[in-house]
């Protein structure tokens, strides 16, 4: 069938088979499908969706459009981990260390930040000399060892994803949950882990605004998972507000090496406890949460959770004594507290935008080919919840260009502050498993 029929199809709502969405992918990877007929195709998808089996089909075709890994060379259950993406959210930075101190082998990779949110490479990389990027042979290798690595896709893995969501990027069919659902999860399968973790947010900060999305989107994933036999289970989560306080890549490390010494922020330390029990459970190296909990706990308490952080950092070529010596990340030129102009308790605070404050400083990218500055960023001292006084410090920006009246201002607006007591919202929404 010719493109412009199928794209006539999708627009009426019905059905493609596999042949029909085998032939789009095939031909848009090898260029004989134009990028205008794929967008047409694409926004067809947003308006019309996907039925289960189609997404099913789509996220597979996907998957194999390019090389596929093999890690059955690694002992265990392997288990990876995804968040749709966020705001200060350095879950992987923690959980990893804390699930592969437990013994549970963790073979995960990671994507770039984009806009207001962050990425997990962009945040290693801002330790001196560290390389996310290993041969397959080495990646495997370093999770035999020491039960950890953390590395970036390669330009084989998933190649029409990587063609299809630039172009989604630049034609309005990001939010689109067949589209999202099979972008994630064929980079998971085709990344060959057996089990996945999916930290699906919700939120002014994410893509999916309401927790209806959100479900809809995890439980779309996790179909997709189980069609293709990987155990795959997925948390919802608040992105309401920013994740932990650190906003911004190298303050986001820092975060973590304190929440890996059992210092963390409670909303952060909440999340990696709760992901981290489920990969235990997935792994089969706990039997109950009670118990993933108690492995959770010791290995925070005896250090190896941060050790495994440091031998991952030095095994990847960076240097490990910023593991142990935190204070030695490069620090930016000035520091600037900006404080609350009126007095009350803070009802919202905006994490879409306070994502783009650090980006604008220069800590995140508009493009993505844009340098970034790894010090940069922002750690917040107020949250939802919080009291504050007028002239209190509301969070400290760190900028090596100075802040502006226009990011004062966004930062102030970002704040929602009224006059009644207001609950601290609750982070974890459900476990769907
Ligand atoms: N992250 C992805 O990898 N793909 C999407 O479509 C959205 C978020």
């Amino acid at each position: 069938m010719r493109m412009v029929d199928l794209i006539e199809k999708k627009k009426h709502g019905l059905e493609l088979n596999e042949e029909e969405i085998h032939d789009i992918i095939q031909g848009y990877v090898a260029d004989k499908i134009p990028d205008y007929q794929m967008s047409a195709f694409m926004m067809a998808i947003y308006f019309q969706g996907m039925t289960e089996k189609e997404t099913a089909i789509l996220t597979n075709e996907m998957m194999h459009s390019g090389d596929t890994m093999d890690l059955s060379a690694i002992q265990g259950i392997k288990v990876d981990k995804h968040s749709t993406g966020g705001v200060g959210d350095k879950t992987s930075l923690a959980v990893g260390p804390m699930v592969a101190a437990c013994g549970a082998p963790v073979a995960k990779m990671s994507g770039r930040g984009l806009g207001h949110t962050g990425g997990t490479l962009d945040k290693l990389e801002s330790i001196p000399g560290l390389s996310v990027y290993l041969s397959e042979e080495d990646f495997i290798k370093q999770v035999n060892e020491i039960k950890l690595a953390i590395i970036g896709q390669t330009k084989k893995l998933d190649p029409a994803d990587a063609k299809m969501y630039a172009l989604r990027d630049v034609t309005g069919t990001v939010d689109s949950i067949p589209l999202i659902a099979s972008s994630i999860m064929s980079k998971k399968l085709a990344a060959g882990a057996d089990a996945i973790l999916l930290d699906v947010k919700y939120g002014d900060g994410a893509f999916m605004k309401n927790v209806e999305d959100a479900r809809k989107l995890a439980k779309t994933m996790i179909a997709i998972g189980d069609h293709l036999g990987r155990d795959t289970r997925a948390t919802i989560s608040n992105m309401n507000q920013p994740l932990g306080n650190a906003i911004g890549n190298s303050l986001e490390v820092k975060e973590a090496i304190a929440t890996l010494k059992g210092e963390g922020p409670r909303d952060f330390t909440e999340l990696c406890f709760e992901a981290g029990e489920t990969m235990l459970l997935m792994t089969k190296m706990a039997a109950t949460r009670e118990e993933a909990h108690q492995k959770l706990e010791a290995v925070i308490q005896d250090g190896s959770a941060l050790a495994v952080l440091a031998k991952m950092v030095e095994a990847q070529g960076g240097d490990a004594s910023y593991i142990m010596h935190p204070e030695k990340f490069p620090k930016t030129k000035e520091v600037i507290t900006v404080t609350s102009l009126e007095s009350g308790y803070i009802e919202d605070l905006e994490a879409l935008n306070l994502g783009l404050v650090s980006m604008k400083l220069g800590g995140g990218r508009a493009k993505m080919d844009d340098q970034i500055d790894h010090a940069v960023g922002l750690v917040l001292k107020k949250k939802v919840g919080d009291h504050v006084e007028a002239g209190e410090p509301l969070l400290d920006v760190h900028t090596n260009t100075g802040l502006s009246e226009e990011l004062k201002a966004d930062i102030l607006s970002a704040y929602h502050i009224v006059d009644h007591e207001v609950a601290i919202p609750q982070l974890i929404e459900e476990i769907l498993e």
